[in-house]
């Protein structure tokens, strides 16, 4: 190893704690996340061309050994306790007037309030400073061994700041935020996957996964709010000392802790706290008071399993009863059939529920959700509300398993679901009403025909009034019939209707892309139009025949093949072709096979400098690379610009390549 290599190694690892630090500890990011992703992956370059320049605790260790057969048990060295509930004021006036009581004092009492996280507990070991086993709190004095899924996550510190002592035992929750919950169950619904009924349960699924790297894709993080095991030095003397030496070490702190007086500054933190709670990123079911004395702690002791010095104030429960009036399936944008529960109006936490998306008609199985039946509605701060079960008790008699319509509630053409896929579709693309809208929108949008100047709202008034019924009447529309529209001049009317003939001459490929058909984005219409050449012989290609097109498998062939098979798209062609829209020939040469781009598949994410999303897509096609939009272990490389999203996690997860912007060019030999 050289010298000058493993210093800067050294300087990395402590400049990306240093960064975790500043992100999660303080709330103060000094650089920007693609800052820190560039110095990730300076380190991981150094660390793989000399594999030993790693340390345990380097950053890019995280995500280290592989899937176990099942958690090893830990006994924890102080008892992890639960929290008594209050519920009214008059709870906590209670819990107050007993430590008044036992203790023997008058006064106001010094309390620490803070926020009751919807998490999952977790005790967290560092030994001389390094983050040495994690566990979960199980019943309290047996827990579970995660410490190679508290490692993935990013908020808890490998390694403690400043001087560490011997033997640091933190205690504190795991959770996820609303926003990185929401996304993951898009995600999984989209697969058809289980989704998650709320951030604490996909915390607890997600620390519970036997495989490290999943929970490393898992929007994990975590504050910390009291200690186990110490030694080496005093216990801090309260709980404001303990929260601010947990801080000085390097673990995060909720924000909101707060020093309050009395049964007074109790309520008052309780109320704040509670209006700024749909606000928060972050779930909470209630705030913590602890009495801030630690020698007072220490005399009032336990009671059975929790300390007599805290209490849990729990706000109003976020869960309401109510009935089941019908389930409806509303079309989308690409003719995806989502079922809705309409239920009898009800109160949940400070809003009236009416609707719920019951997100695919797997998810609509499993919970066997049925019309006429009783069902438990959450809503929780801003997490969108969903049903939690149905009290099966409450059943009426005669009800029958909600069925997947054959055919579209809106245009009645017949209503598909590909094998595997959780998502049924409405087959009708143009003729369905709800899908014809965002096809038309598609159909003229700068990439596909380029229409300038026929917007949404255009769109939507001219499908309104059934001017527009399919792409093909684009060609049909005259000035004075747009002059009739709302903030439509004659001038604006003229230069749509230039516009709507300038885009008569186009392309294969972009024809291709704007007919919108399922799985066909940009780059498959491309290598469709390269292959076939022109619009007859691709329209005559069967489903194999399809297959043959370079990373066309069978799900866009079976889509392509079905589009084209559909009568009412194969009139619309027609009547494009009549009425003057024309796409030459395209006569490609074959991609040069000696070029190390060709068949390469590429993901991007964040935002490019030098040059815009479709100029680097386009420039890929061009050298028979293809672009993707998301990762899987089959993609080659993962380009990472400004503030990526989560596809970059993603192939870190994976173990994708992932290069920069100024490698990305260099790749493309332009730099
Ligand atoms: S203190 C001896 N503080 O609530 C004190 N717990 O109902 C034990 N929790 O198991 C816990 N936020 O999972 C404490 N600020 C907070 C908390 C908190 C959430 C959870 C924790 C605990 C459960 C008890």
């Amino acid at each position: 190893m050289t010298k000058a290599a493993a210093a800067r190694a050294a300087e990395l690892r402590e400049l990306l704690a240093h960064h975790d630090y500043r992100y999660y500890v303080l709330d103060d990011p000094e650089v920007p996340d693609a800052e820190y992703d560039r110095l990730m992956r300076e380190l991981r370059a150094l660390e793989a061309a000399d594999p030993t320049l790693v340390t345990p605790d380097s950053p890019t260790q995280r995500v280290a050994g592989t899937a176990s057969a099942e958690f090893g048990e830990v006994v924890h060295s102080v008892p992890m306790l639960s929290l008594d509930n209050a519920f009214t004021e008059e709870d906590v006036t209670g819990f107050d007037r007993r430590i008044h009581e036992r203790l023997g004092v008058s006064g106001e009492l010094d309390y620490v309030a803070e926020p009751k996280l919807d998490g999952l507990a977790v005790t967290v070991i560092y030994r001389e400073g390094r983050l040495a086993q994690a566990a979960t709190r199980g019943d309290g004095v047996t827990g579970e061994d995660v410490t190679a899924n508290v490692r993935t996550i990013r908020a808890v510190p490998q390694r403690l700041r400043g001087k560490a002592p011997p033997l640091l035992e933190a205690r504190g929750e795991v959770f996820m935020p609303i926003a990185g919950f929401e996304r993951m169950n898009a995600q999984a619904a989209a697969r058809g996957e289980k989704v998650f009924v709320n951030p604490r349960n996909a915390a607890a699924g997600s620390l519970r996964q036997l495989d490290p790297r999943i929970t490393a894709t898992r929007p994990l993080t975590a504050f910390f709010y009291g200690l186990g095991a110490l030694e080496g030095r005093a216990m801090p003397p309260g709980q404001m000392e303990l929260l601010t030496l947990l801080r000085e070490l390097g673990l995060p702190v909720s924000p909101e802790v707060r020093p309050v007086r009395g049964v007074p500054g109790c309520l008052a933190y309780y109320r704040d706290l509670g209006a700024r709670r749909a606000g928060l990123p972050y779930q909470i079911d209630g705030v913590v008071y602890k009495l801030e004395s630690r020698a007072d702690q220490e005399r009032l002791g336990f009671l059975s399993r929790s300390p007599r010095w805290a209490i849990a104030h729990k706000f109003p429960a976020d869960e309401a009863l109510t009935v089941v009036r019908g389930i409806e399936f509303q079309v989308g944008r690409t003719g995806a059939l989502t079922p809705v529960a309409r239920l009898e109006p009800v109160f949940v936490s400070g809003v009236t529920v009416s609707n719920v998306t019951l997100h695919n008609i797997d998810e609509v199985r499993r919970k066997d959700v049925r019309v006429g039946d009783t069902v438990i509605v959450r809503r929780a701060g801003d997490v969108i509300p969903e049903v939690v079960k149905v009290v099966i008790e409450r059943r009426p008699a005669g009800t029958g398993e909600v069925q997947l319509p054959e055919r579209c509630p809106v245009c009645d053409s017949p209503v598909l679901r590909v094998e595997g896929e959780a998502v049924a579709r409405c087959t009708g693309g143009f003729t369905c009403r709800a899908q014809r809208q965002e096809a038309l929108r598609h159909f003229a949008s700068r990439r596909a025909l380029d229409i300038e100047g026929l917007g949404d709202k255009l769109i939507e008034q001219l499908v309104e009034q059934d001017v527009l019924k399919s792409p093909a009447d684009i060609y049909t529309l005259t000035a004075a019939q747009l002059e009739e529209l709302e903030r439509m001049g004659e001038k604006s009317a003229q230069n749509l209707i230039a516009a709507i003939a300038k885009s008569r001459r186009t392309s294969l490929p972009r024809l291709l892309f704007g007919l919108g058909i399922r799985e066909v984005g940009e780059a498959t219409a491309l290598a469709l139009a390269r292959h076939f050449g022109t619009l007859e012989r691709l329209m005559e290609a069967d489903a194999a025949t399809l297959e043959q097109v370079p990373d066309v498998g069978p799900i866009v062939a079976a889509h392509v093949a079905a589009f084209f098979e559909s009568r009412e798209h194969r009139r619309v062609i027609k009547a494009l072709r009549d009425h003057g829209v024309t796409w030459p020939e395209l006569k490609v040469p074959p991609a040069e096979p000696s070029d190390p781009l060709s068949g390469k598949t590429f993901v991007l994410t964040g935002t490019l400098q030098g040059l815009t999303r479709e100029a680097a897509q386009e420039a890929l096609t061009a050298r028979g690379a293809k672009v993707s939009g998301s990762v899987s272990k089959k993609t080659h490389y993962v380009v990472a610009g400004a503030e990526p999203g989560s596809k970059l996690a993603k192939a870190e997860a994976l173990g994708v390549p992932v290069i920069d912007e100024a490698q990305f060019l260099k790749l493309l030999g332009r730099r």
